[in-house]
């Protein structure tokens, strides 16, 4: 695809945490997969709805209440935009990826599945797309069904072909891998699933920063992503679901704002998606993503991700130069991570090495151990871009890695 050079350097203007100095050292940050810089746009608007607007939402007859309730309901209005929602009653607010997961497993999951059901996840998923699977198989009694990986990182399909069956009741995975990068193909799982009648649940966490994000397209039944990895702030993050399905799902939380009447003889809940948004939220954070998408909104997203994919690029074939170095991770398409060891150096050291170096990486299990495990390692050491990092980054990232071989003989 053609595209239009990505201005790096005007985009880094913006993000005022890249100017910092770490041990005098010029900050590389390469650790956006856990959590993405905000810039100062997000910052500002956060800053000015407190300053100015800040209340609580959907309770108050004063004006400020009425203020606050209108700024964050136009996040909502933006984020069903961003992911092609087709209603903004379609997105339910959370704290982040987990909880939209732990919305759909509690509430869908508790009230649908029974020791008869299957549920087909992935090899590759973070803890949060296990984790809440395996509590709802407690409480049901359903079987979870696990889809192998290859050695390059990328699904086994033909065995996806023989796990999802007339059994399967939900498909739930992984749309960009956060520890390999491993883009999942998306289409063929939806096809898989909806041939058996089965529902889909994405996880977005690490798609909606490194990929246009169309839920109509996709066709997947819910979508759930966090505002941190998207530049915006921590403890926000939104579940799409279809309306259909939200309408039929039962509370899986209790509280104010998420009912209509409260008596001993009854309780009434609200609509969706209020029904799911039991008490007070992250007001100023939720205003803070719709900045976010609103930033988003003002660049050229086709010449950013070509830019990562650039820096992937380099960064790959620069390491492998230095030698020794094993990339954890090589699918086809594959997004923003490049995760690797090194014969001899557990990745904590190389970490705290590249710490030293004023490089900021994540090493560790990335909260995929069964990743980790299907690899035969503990841990990787995982250089993370966005659309902010540049060539000199990989280069810095490179060196440092050369520091550690030769400190390590
Ligand atoms: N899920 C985040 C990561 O991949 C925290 O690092």
């Amino acid at each position: 695809m053609m595209t239009t050079p990505f201005d790096v350097v005007a985009v880094r203007g913006d993000f005022p945490v890249l100017g910092r100095k770490i041990y005098g050292k010029d900050l590389v940050y390469l650790d956006s997969a856990a959590s993405a810089q905000k810039p100062s746009q997000v910052l500002d608007a956060q800053r000015a709805f407190d300053a100015t607007t800040y209340s609580n939402i959907h309770r108050g007859v004063h004006r400020l209440s009425q203020d606050a309730t209108v700024a964050y309901e136009a996040a909502r209005k933006k984020i069903a935009a961003f992911l092609g929602a087709p209603s903004e009653h379609e997105i339910v607010l959370t704290s982040g990826t987990t909880e939209a997961i732990n919305l759909v497993t509690q509430s869908w999951g508790r009230s649908t599945l029974g020791p008869d059901d299957e549920v087909v996840i992935t090899w590759m998923e973070h803890h949060s797309n296990i984790v809440p699977w395996q509590l709802v198989a407690e409480q049901t009694g359903c079987t979870l069904r696990v889809v192998p990986i290859d050695d390059r990182g990328e699904l086994d399909l033909d065995a996806a072909r023989k796990l999802i069956g007339p059994r399967t009741r939900m498909v739930a995975f992984a749309h960009v891998s956060n520890a390999l990068g491993t883009i999942n193909p998306v289409s063929e799982l939806v096809a898989l699933a909806k041939a058996h009648g089965a529902l889909t649940l994405l996880d977005g966490a690490q798609a909606v920063p490194h990929v246009k994000v169309d839920v109509a397209a996709l066709g997947c039944d819910f979508y759930a992503f966090s505002g941190h990895k998207l530049f915006g702030p921590s403890g926000t993050g939104a579940l799409w679901g279809r309306r259909k399905l939200l309408d039929s799902m039962p509370p899986w939380k209790g509280g104010g704002d998420m009912i209509l009447s409260v008596s001993f003889d009854g309780t009434r809940y609200n609509s969706v998606p209020h029904k799911f948004e039991a008490g007070t939220p992250n007001i100023s954070g939720i205003v803070g993503l719709g900045a976010a998408i609103d930033y988003l909104g003002g660049l050229d997203l086709d010449a950013a991700f070509a830019h990562e994919e650039a820096l992937v690029h380099h960064a790959t074939e620069s390491l492998l130069a230095l030698g020794k170095i094993r990339i954890i991770g090589t699918a086809k398409n594959k997004a923003s991570v490049v995760s690797f060891v090194t014969e001899g150096i557990h990745p904590h050291d190389m970490g705290t090495i590249l710490d030293q170096e004023g490089v900021a990486v994540r090493a560790g299990h990335h909260c995929a151990q069964p990743v980790m495990e299907s690899f035969g390692i503990p841990a990787t050491t995982r250089a993370s871009f966005a659309f902010y990092n540049t060539h000199d980054d990989v280069d810095r990232l490179v060196t440092a890695v050369r520091t550690a071989l030769e400190i390590f003989g």
